[in-house]
């Protein structure tokens, strides 16, 4: 017979439909030999239909996986057949970590923590703005903005100005997130730059074959940082824009890495470390296989 606690201490999963383009096994993988850990990260398919089953598996110690990582289309449904949720996870109402702890499944989101872990090491001194009572700007009202605009709340943003092509997307996110976040339609982008100290970008724009919209960055307060959370292209139409305008610009890769570290440290007990040499290896990845 195997080992079963072995078993369970040691292998982790990201799991998704499709899933054969996720980054995640490279970063992962990466800790693991660095670290020189005996445990395994792999990625693992289940379809929609299968997803509860795959759960019941997994709280029942029959998938032999300590925990994993969830993504899309997975994250509200992880979220609703997990067992405790921490608060951010609750209030986002969707989970991209799991792990199993005396045989119940804890669930939480680290797509904040990595958002902000990014600007901290690439732009530091970012948050200034905040702190200085100058509002943010996030561009799009989507599953992946939701976690910027918690994050951004909770570290202090005083407004935080939702614009997206949809209104009632970006007016949901205020009644989720509370009166700090102001919605508004497209149209007024120019006008929502207004001494604002942080732009985010969370949509395709200017990816989809349609041209992006002329943003004028010029309207931001001195030393505000553009970033993105779209990572390809690295560099986005809408940072290329703003590094023309002489902007600093934080790219979205950052975001991937970070985020992964709360999870590893649950699952493999050791905090690893996001170096040039992971993101190098990450880029690289992209490039070979698309
Ligand atoms: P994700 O989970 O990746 O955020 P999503 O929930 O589909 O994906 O959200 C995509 C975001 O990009 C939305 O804010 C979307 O605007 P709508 O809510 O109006 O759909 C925005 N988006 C995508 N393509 C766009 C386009 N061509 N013009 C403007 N906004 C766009």
């Amino acid at each position: 017979m195997r080992d079963s606690r072995e078993t369970l201490t040691t292998n982790a999963f990201v799991t998704g439909y499709p899933i054969k383009h996720s980054r995640s096994p490279v970063i992962h993988g990466y800790w693991l030999k660095t670290m020189g850990i005996a445990g395994s990260y792999r990625a693992h398919a289940v379809e929609p239909e299968n997803f509860a089953e795959f759960m019941r598996l997994l709280r029942n110690g029959e998938s032999g996986y300590i925990g994993g990582n969830v993504t899309i289309p997975h994250k509200e449904s992880a979220y609703r057949f997990s067992d405790c949720k921490t608060e951010i996870a609750e209030e986002l109402g969707a989970a991209n970590t799991l792990w199993l702890e005396d045989g119940k499944i804890h669930a939480t989101n680290t797509d904040g923590e990595g958002f902000l872990a990014n600007l901290d090491d690439q732009a530091a001194g970012w948050d200034n703005t905040a702190r200085a009572g100058k509002a943010a700007v996030v561009l799009g009202a989507g599953g992946a903005a939701r976690a910027v605009i918690q994050a951004l709340r909770n570290r202090g943003f005083s407004e935080i100005r939702v614009v997206n092509r949809t209104l009632v997307r970006a007016e949901e996110m205020r009644h989720r997130f509370g009166e700090r976040v102001t919605a508004h339609p497209m149209e007024a982008l120019q006008e929502v730059m207004r001494d604002a100290g942080l732009f985010v970008n969370t949509t395709s724009l200017g990816m989809d074959g349609e041209p992006a919209p002329a943003i004028d960055f010029g309207r931001l307060v001195h030393g505000a940082v553009v970033t993105d959370i779209v990572y390809v292209p690295l560099i986005t139409p809408i940072l290329a824009q703003a590094q023309t305008q002489g902007r600093r610009v934080v790219d979205g890769l950052g975001m991937l890495l970070h985020q992964a570290v709360p999870g590893f440290e649950k699952w493999f007990g050791k905090r690893p470390v996001v170096d040039a040499t992971l993101r190098k290896l990450v880029i690289d990845d992209m490039e070979t296989h698309g």
